[in-house]
């Protein structure tokens, strides 16, 4: 009896005193209360924020909006605030403004809740785009008259780019793997190797695993174009044991420039092969037991089979010739410094390994050695060692890039010089000689601009990975000229 009083009280107390709440819409034009005089208007708000709020439009997909919130001063001009206006202006390659008002649905009768509590609102809406800039401003309805100063909050807002835990779920985000996982684990397997498990995206084709401490000490390409869990086993030249993997993904909408990944090499656990197998070695002898016996009878048969129906016919086995396994071309390498070495050198490096038959020389690789002969010595011994010479250009200067590359260089950076203006000086005049021209190739990723050694424009170029078959062919062509003896003594000086 007394509950049910008492719930008729709080239900004559909320009658009597409704809880104003909001009613939004947009109102991009000036609010009707501009034409009228106003004796007395609201004060302005006391707080006004906004973050970033993920909402889910349907599974999978998102809408990123801002929740704008905002708090009543507690005074007794509370009484008159009909409305809130909050109008944002967005900073980014194009201007926007837009602005909502918010209806109070009642009149406040009191400076705060009955809680005594300051009244807080809060609006969501307004898209929010990546890492742009925005002015929210914020007054009371009704407003200070026409040439008296309105009162009004505003506040600055800069949307986080994609790393954010909230803008991750931005649509362009998500196609430039934000929420991929690769879940890396990587372990040294002895001195030379190091296996790193990752899981792949359907969002990409190709994946560059790099295992580095302070100096690059192997990587790897991956081609893989679904959803798995895959496995690659790394060359390393050095300790691997607590180096850093990073893995670069090259997802079609950022490519070079997507959300790169970090593991740690750890050891890997030593196999307990042989407790398993004597555990187990009765139950698996006995279950495939059946099966080889089977397997033995079907060989048997089959040798038997074919041995008869040579024999019938007589064929007469012509021997083919061995695929001669010819010997690894050596390829000189230079760059210029601007180019990301773990983007595009290490990439280059891979492919001419391993679709080329190449054997590489890179600068990288041989700091102590420049060390010791000095840049112009190394370069000119190189030049005598190397089939071929390539000048790797690129114009893909980008800041992300730079970034990485720069943090990862450390000290490296500092004492190595750019070789290649001094590369490009010492060989040129070998690009007018038609003899020696032939140990010139110029390789580009993207159209680079090669005003500043224009005198590398009567090499052959090539544009990677637009015209790789030809690419190779060219490389591999000369080898065979050489190998044939046709190398004129001339050249031997090139
Ligand atoms: C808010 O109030 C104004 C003035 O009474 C009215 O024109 C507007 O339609 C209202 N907006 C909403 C969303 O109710
Ligand atoms: C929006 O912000 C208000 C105030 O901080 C908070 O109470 C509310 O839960 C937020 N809404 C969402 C959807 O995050
Ligand atoms: C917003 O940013 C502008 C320009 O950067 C600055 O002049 C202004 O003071 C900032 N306003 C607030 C409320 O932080
Ligand atoms: C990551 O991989 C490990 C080992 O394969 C597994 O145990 C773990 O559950 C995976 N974590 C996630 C988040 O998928
Ligand atoms: C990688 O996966 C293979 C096969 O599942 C597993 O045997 C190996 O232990 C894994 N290695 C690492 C470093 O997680």
């Amino acid at each position: 009896m007394s509950l049910a009083l008492l719930s008729l009280a709080a239900l004559c107390w909320n009658a009597a005193y409704p809880e104003p709440t909001i009613q939004c819409g947009s109102e991009n034009g000036p609010s009707p209360e501009w034409k009228v005089q106003h004796a007395l208007t609201p004060g302005d708000l006391r707080d006004l924020r906004v973050e970033p709020v993920k909402i889910t439009v349907e599974p999978q997909e998102y809408s990123l909006l801002m929740n704008i919130s905002w708090i009543l001063r507690a005074d007794a001009s509370i009484r008159l605030l009909k409305a809130t206006k909050i109008c944002v202006t967005s900073k980014s390659n194009f201007q926007s403004y837009s602005c909502v008002r918010c209806n109070y649905t009642e009149a406040f009768q009191h400076q705060t809740r009955p809680s005594g509590r300051r009244w807080k609102f809060f609006y969501i809406g307004f898209p929010v785009e990546l890492s742009t800039v925005y002015f929210i401003g914020a007054y009371n309805i009704p407003t200070a008259n026409m040439n008296e100063d309105g009162p009004s909050l505003s506040a600055n807002f800069t949307s986080p780019g994609c790393l954010d835990h909230i803008m991750k779920y931005k649509k362009k985000c998500i196609e430039e793997g934000s929420l991929w996982d690769p879940n890396i684990t990587a372990c040294k397997k002895n001195e030379k190797t190091v296996e790193v498990n990752f899981t792949t995206s359907p969002l990409g084709d190709r994946y560059l695993a790099l295992i580095q401490n302070k100096a690059v000490l192997g990587f790897s390409t991956v081609w893989e174009n679904k959803l798995t869990r895959t496995s690659v086993v790394i060359p390393v030249t050095g300790e691997s044991e607590g180096a850093v993997v990073q893995l670069a993904p090259y997802f079609r909408t950022c490519g070079h420039d997507c959300i790169r990944h970090k593991g740690t090499v750890v050891l890997c656990p030593k196999k307990r092969l042989q407790n398993s197998l004597d555990n187990n070695d009765r139950t698996v002898l006995g279950g495939w037991l059946p099966l080889l016996m089977a397997l033995l009878v079907v060989t048997w048969v089959l040798v038997v089979g074919i041995y008869l129906l040579q024999r019938h016919e007589k064929i007469k086995t012509t021997s083919f010739p061995a695929t001669t396994i010819l010997p690894p071309i050596k390829v000189l390498v230079v760059y210029p410094s601007e180019i990301c070495f773990q983007h595009t050198v290490c990439y280059f490096t891979e492919f001419l390994e391993s679709h080329c038959r190449s054997e590489v020389i890179l600068e990288k690789w041989q700091k102590k050695k420049i060390a010791e002969m000095g840049p112009v010595q190394w370069l000119t011994t190189q030049k005598k060692a190397a089939d071929r010479i390539i000048f790797l250009l690129s114009n893909d200067v980008n800041t992300v890039c730079d970034a990485t590359c720069g943090k990862n260089e450390g000290s490296a950076s500092e004492n190595s010089q750019d070789l290649f203006p001094l590369a490009f000086n010492i060989f040129c005049s070998d690009l007018t000689s038609q003899i020696c021209l032939h140990k010139y190739i110029v390789v580009y990723f993207r159209e680079a601009d090669t005003e500043d050694y224009s005198a590398l424009n009567v090499c052959p170029k090539y544009h990677l990975m637009k015209e790789a078959t030809a690419f190779c062919k060219e490389l591999l062509h000369i080898k065979q000229h050489v190998s044939a003896g046709k190398r004129s003594q001339a050249c031997h000086n090139c």
